[in-house]
């Protein structure tokens, strides 16, 4: 296991060097969601576009397939098991899924590159519009960064209207446009369940939830589904889905994470033997 690990992060840092000037939308071509096309002149930015440091977020990690490209964001929930988005996990065959912890800029080799042992996706998930848009992945041998705590299940106070939470990725810092070498984050307010519906006619308020500002600007993109929603170091949402980036009257989508907050423990706990 050790020796496989060391080969894969020989092998991801010289693809990513490779590969760094080519944006490689993986997930971005299977997410029927992202359909919405970019209206042209479109200022979509991966929500006010600040680094944030991985020190401050150790549970934000991402996923490549086995060519190093970062298709996908996820994040610690235990020592043995990130949770991501359904529509991630099923982009890249489990074989070929790597889970990068510990890298701030994709161009390093900071860091831990470890193989998937096993994947859940909820039973629930046919599509990200019809929610349920989450899925663990069990990695093979131990992450060695702090997990995100999870919210209560059901827990709806996490989930107050107008509350302030952090979004993380190193997805596109531009609708249509190149993905980050570097981790981002950006500050976006809870939207309500009848404003969301009003911009959303497949919301879900059981799985999803929305943020986002009314006239857009700041938002999660292509490239960051998978990736956390905090609020605090609680993981209350996963990126999922939006009709294009960071446009007005179109917040991101979240899988609700305290729906599925006994799946994701259950699923994250690390097992014993065998
Ligand atoms: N589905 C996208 C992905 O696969 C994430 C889209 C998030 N979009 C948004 N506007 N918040 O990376």
């Amino acid at each position: 296991m050790a020796v496989k690990s060391r080969r894969s992060l020989l092998f991801a840092s010289g693809a990513l060097l490779a590969v760094a000037a080519v944006a490689v939308p993986v997930v971005a071509g299977t997410a029927a969601a992202d359909s919405g096309a970019a209206g042209a002149g479109n200022q979509a930015r991966i929500v006010g576009g600040n680094q944030a440091s991985i020190a401050d977020h150790p549970y934000a990690v991402y996923l490549t397939d086995a060519g190093g490209n970062q298709f996908c964001g996820a994040v610690i929930v235990s020592s043995t098991a990130v949770a991501t988005a359904a529509h991630c996990a099923k982009a890249v065959a489990k074989q070929d899924i790597r889970v990068v912890a510990g890298r701030e800029d994709k161009r390093t080799s900071d860091g831990q590159v470890l193989g998937v042992s096993k994947i859940w996706v909820s039973q629930s998930y046919t599509d990200p519009t019809q929610g349920a848009d989450i899925a663990v992945l069990t990695v093979r041998g131990q992450l060695g960064y702090r997990p995100a705590n999870l919210p209560a299940k059901d827990d709806t106070q996490v989930y107050a209207t107008g509350t302030q939470a952090t979004v993380l990725g190193w997805g596109r810092i531009a609708d249509g446009g190149a993905r980050s070498d570097y981790l981002r984050s950006a500050q976006v307010p809870l939207v309500s369940d009848s404003e969301c519906r009003s911009d959303y006619t497949v919301y879900d308020q059981q799985s999803m939830v929305c943020a986002g500002y009314r006239d857009g600007g700041i938002d999660a993109c292509q490239g960051d589904s998978g990736g956390p929603l905090v609020v605090g170091d609680t993981l209350i949402g996963i990126v999922s889905f939006g009709d294009g980036c960071a446009k007005a009257g179109k917040p991101g989508v979240y899988t609700r994470v305290s729906t599925y907050a006994d799946d994701v423990e259950t699923q994250s706990r690390p097992r014993l033997l065998g």
